[in-house]
């Protein structure tokens, strides 16, 4: 069972340094799990994608710690035992690149997220080290740091450094494969010369620096940075630059926010969804929500074991409840959908229009629209070639080719590392 690893792999993060979260080391149970995963429809309190956040909360931030964060943007939720550093964020970028994290050297973090991409990997299911097809498609990891649940149908990993553990030591699939390897991950790390400066400089003052804890700590750290709020949106709605976005995407950014489309209902505030958390938010928001993608035999069923919140809860309702995306860079992290079995923009926006997929023959056929779990936000609609063309204009307009490029996040192999001397 996923969820019996999945718990297993979490558990292990726990032991080792505490890495596992904010909420203490209890790992809630699939009945307890802290926010209630619920589908709150109304949606009262974000007002679509123009939402601002409140303003930053508490006067130290982060122990000195420099974010670059766009003006408008909130400060992400920081671990009280992972705070943030400027050397400890270097360490995790180097790790995050680093093959050594997978068994056969073959893979890195890096491997399934590609910063061009927006941290995903262009395939519609992700292989992991060994060959092993993961069920599902890889995530973008832009603004990762302000998601209230981690992967795409999990109300249980609440933190990056709970999520982390998973791909280096999960097995159900095998990503990077290092599943009771620590000995080696360890050795192999310590007689890296970078890591040598970096690992006792990010941990100051622990005896044993080099820890899967702390490497698990400085990954996570490295995520929190992965930040995107330049986009030409970005620039026309918050930036004064009236003339950023073409007077397409500025009318399909209406129709995005308009109850004939309900969009901004489930990907809303700064980030476009509606699953997220930030310093001074009140409480974290968690949501999943059935989009009628399938409807196997008429019975509401999704196909295993992507059977959405379902897998962890059991619980019948929760069939085919996936987490909303960011649509942030969406148009450079095809193919869409927890399954990668949406291949286009245009594919998605067919989809919602429909109220739901219809898959006409195989395994798999039946009419989402008539999904009996299905959101009742997700209500069809006809869109002109000239609507469909401005949504489509505004979603592109959500690239931030900045953070694609960016050298910040990207490979420090090769690189100068001042920080590192
Ligand atoms: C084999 C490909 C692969 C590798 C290697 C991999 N990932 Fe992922 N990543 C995925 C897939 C697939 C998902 C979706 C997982 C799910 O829903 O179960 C994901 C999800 C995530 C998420 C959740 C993002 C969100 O919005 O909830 C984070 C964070 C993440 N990965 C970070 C990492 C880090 C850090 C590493 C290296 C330690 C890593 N990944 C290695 C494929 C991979
Ligand atoms: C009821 C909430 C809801 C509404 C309304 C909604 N979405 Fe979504 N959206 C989701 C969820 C949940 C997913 C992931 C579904 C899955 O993988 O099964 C998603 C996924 C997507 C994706 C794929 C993202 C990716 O990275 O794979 C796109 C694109 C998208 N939605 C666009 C839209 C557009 C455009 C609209 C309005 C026409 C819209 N959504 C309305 C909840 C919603």
């Amino acid at each position: 069972m996923r969820t019996a690893s999945l718990t297993a792999a979490v558990a292990v993060a726990a032991a080792l340094g505490g890495a596992a979260g904010a909420c203490g080391e209890d790992s809630p149970g699939p009945a307890a799990a802290g926010p209630t995963p619920s589908e709150h429809d109304a949606s009262a309190e974000e007002g679509g994608v123009d939402a601002e956040p409140p303003p930053d909360a508490g006067a130290e931030p982060d122990g000195g710690f420099v974010w670059e964060l766009p003006a408008w943007f909130p400060r992400p939720v920081v671990p009280a035992d992972n705070p943030m550093s400027a050397v400890k964020v270097e360490l995790g970028r180097h790790l995050f690149y680093d093959t050594r994290l997978s068994l056969n050297r073959s893979q890195s973090c890096a491997s399934c997220h590609e910063q061009k991409r927006a941290f995903t990997d262009g395939r519609a299911q992700s292989l992991g080290s060994t060959g092993e097809e993961h069920p599902r498609n890889a995530m973008a990891l832009a603004n990762v740091g302000y998601v209230s649940t981690l992967t795409w149908a999990n109300p249980l990993l609440l933190t990056l450094e709970q999520q982390t553990v998973v791909p280096i030591f999960g097995d159900e699939p095998v990503e990077l494969g290092m599943r009771n390897r620590e000995g080696e991950l360890l050795a192999r790390l310590s007689a890296e010369a970078r890591y040598q400066v970096l690992f006792p400089r990010a941990f100051p003052g622990d005896p044993a620096p080099v820890s899967v804890g702390n490497v698990v700590k400085a990954i996570s750290a490295f995520e929190r940075t992965l930040v995107s709020g330049n986009s030409p949106f970005d620039r026309f709605s918050h930036g004064g630059e009236a003339d950023a976005i073409s007077a397409s995407a500025k009318r399909g950014h209406a129709l995005f926010n308009s109850e004939r489309l309900e969009c901004f209902h489930c990907h809303n505030g700064f980030n476009l969804m509606d699953s997220t958390n930030y310093e001074g938010k009140s409480a974290p928001e968690v949501r999943f929500h059935n989009t009628g993608l399938y409807n196997v035999g008429g019975t509401g069923a999704y196909p295993a074991p992507n059977r959405g919140v379902m897998e962890i809860t059991a619980n019948g309702d929760d069939m085919g409840r996936f987490r909303a995306q960011s649509l942030r860079n969406v148009a450079v992290t095809a193919p869409y959908m927890h399954d990668g079995s949406v291949a286009t923009l245009d594919e998605a926006l067919d989809h919602y229009a429909a109220a739901g997929r219809t898959i006409a023959a195989g395994p798999n056929a039946g009419v989402g629209s008539q999904n009996p779990y299905k959101s009742s936000l997700v209500i069809g609609f006809e869109l002109t070639p000239g609507e469909r063309a401005d949504v489509l204009a505004f979603l592109h307009a959500l690239t931030d080719d900045e953070f694609l490029t960016a050298p910040r996040f990207a490979s420090p192999w090769g690189q100068p590392c001042p920080l590192c001397e």
